[in-house]
């Protein structure tokens, strides 16, 4: 039997690899002083229909059915609604801005393709409480920090921004009523063909040809100040701007950005924006807070390290860096198996990744099932007890200890290699 379509099983190998990409998430997030939140599976169904804030799309995505206690509920797509539920509801006990982080599983009923399934992983990061371009800044430029953990560079990926007060501006001079829609419209802007398009935008009063003429004009005056900040950091090579980003989800009030493999060849890495009246719409008016996020999925960025060789190395690298077992305690007489299980505790406690084999099995195996567990070293544990020998299982060097004088060569060995791989 298998999962269901657009689900996935997580082997260890694959936790391995989740494990990294939420390790490497939790580290630059906190580098820039986020902290993290999470919020439940399941919501009610109001928090996503009763005012629809984030867009017809998604709402028609939605795991939703009624419980067993008659409740209509969903599975989260997104954070965001919770995100700003919870902040509705406790907003007073925290410091603005708030600045907090999450990695979470999302449900959406989508057709399964490349780089979208119906249960993904994201990496969330929102500041909320502060409408400063400074607070845009500092969103981008963690989105760029996120991708750079991972190996990419400028060569690799890119960051396109747009503004919807730019779109907002473009469509008031037209006297275009029903922005939402043609917001809407313009976000299948690169995906759909002209004609249909076209169709669209005709009752609107708009063709395509008008609409590409306002992105390739840019708006530069929209972004100058942004930019500068980049500038500031170093981090302008990471960005462009580009308007036909706009954003499917509805709530974004003004910036909005993307993030691109350079080959163009994925679908976006992240996405986010600024969404301003989000949270004074779903608390009537009652908690008013400007707000910036994004999201970062695990389904992309983890076929763009497969695809990019210097990410999947440094991926590889970290990976064999943590192995199931450091040490494997070998037991050459099993009429020492008492003595061995008092040294795997003891390496245990002392914070070693420790393995040793259940039952009597021959020298050569257990060796070979050190090497295949990718432990550094192996302590063989034989009659000459509290003798035993320490081998370096990549050099074959070894050292004949009494079992006591082990943590001292344990961490001089350690730090030995430490050094080596550093220099
Ligand atoms: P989003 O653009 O819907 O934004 O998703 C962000 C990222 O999550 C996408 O760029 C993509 O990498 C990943 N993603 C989305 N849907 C799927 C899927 N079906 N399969 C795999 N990956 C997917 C949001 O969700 C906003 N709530 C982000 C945000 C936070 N805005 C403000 N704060």
């Amino acid at each position: 039997m298998r999962p269901l379509p657009g689900f996935r099983d997580f082997y260890p190998e694959d936790c391995a690899r989740r494990g990294y990409l939420l390790d490497g998430w939790r580290r630059v997030a906190r580098r820039y002083g986020f902290v993290e939140m999470d919020g439940p599976v399941l919501e009610s169904m109001e928090l996503y229909a009763k005012k629809n804030e984030s867009g017809a799309e998604i709402l028609g995505q939605l795991y939703q059915f009624t419980d067993r206690g008659e409740r209509d509920v969903a599975m989260r797509p997104e954070m965001t609604p919770t995100l700003a539920r919870m902040v509705i509801a406790k907003e007073r006990a925290y410091r603005k801005p708030l600045k907090w982080f999450s990695t979470a599983n999302f449900f959406r009923y989508e057709r399964q393709q490349k780089g979208r399934l119906r249960e993904f992983i994201q990496f969330n990061a929102d500041l909320i409480g502060d409408g400063s371009t400074a607070a845009d800044a500092e969103a981008i430029c963690l989105v760029i920090d996120l991708l750079r953990e991972f190996g990419f560079t400028k060569d690799d990926f890119v960051i396109r921004l747009s503004d919807r007060k730019a779109w907002l501006d473009f469509l008031g001079a037209r006297a275009v009523a029903d922005t939402k829609t043609v917001l809407a419209i313009i976000d299948k802007i690169e995906r759909e063909p002209e004609e249909s398009l076209n169709a669209k935008l005709s009752p609107h009063g708009l063709t395509v040809a008008e609409l590409r003429e306002f992105i390739a004009a840019g708006s530069p005056e929209y972004f100058a100040p942004l930019l500068e900040q980049f500038e500031a950091r170093g981090l302008r090579d990471f960005v462009e701007i580009d308007l036909s980003i706009v954003r499917g989800l509805a709530y974004y009030t003004g910036l909005v950005f993307e993030a691109f493999d350079r080959g163009k060849s994925m679908r976006a890495l992240a996405g986010g924006g600024r969404y301003d009246d989000l949270l004074a719409d779903l608390s009537d008016g009652t908690v008013n807070l400007p707000a910036i996020g994004f999201g970062v999925g695990d389904v992309v960025l983890g076929n763009l390290i497969e695809e990019t060789p210097h990410a999947f190395a440094k991926m590889a690298a970290a990976l064999a860096a943590s192995p199931s077992a450091e040490i494997y305690v070998v037991i050459a007489d099993d009429s020492r198996r008492r003595e061995a299980l008092s040294l795997v505790q003891a390496l245990r406690d002392a914070g070693w990744r420790t393995d040793f084999p259940l039952d009597s099995v021959k020298v050569g195996k257990q060796f070979q099932t050190a090497e295949q567990l990718g432990a550094r070293f192996a302590i063989v544990v034989g009659n000459e007890w509290p003798i035993v020998k320490a081998k370096t299982l990549a050099t074959r060097a070894e050292a004949t200890l009494a079992q006591d004088a082990l943590a001292g060569w344990l961490a001089k060995n350690k730090d030995c290699q430490q050094t080596d791989s550093s220099s």
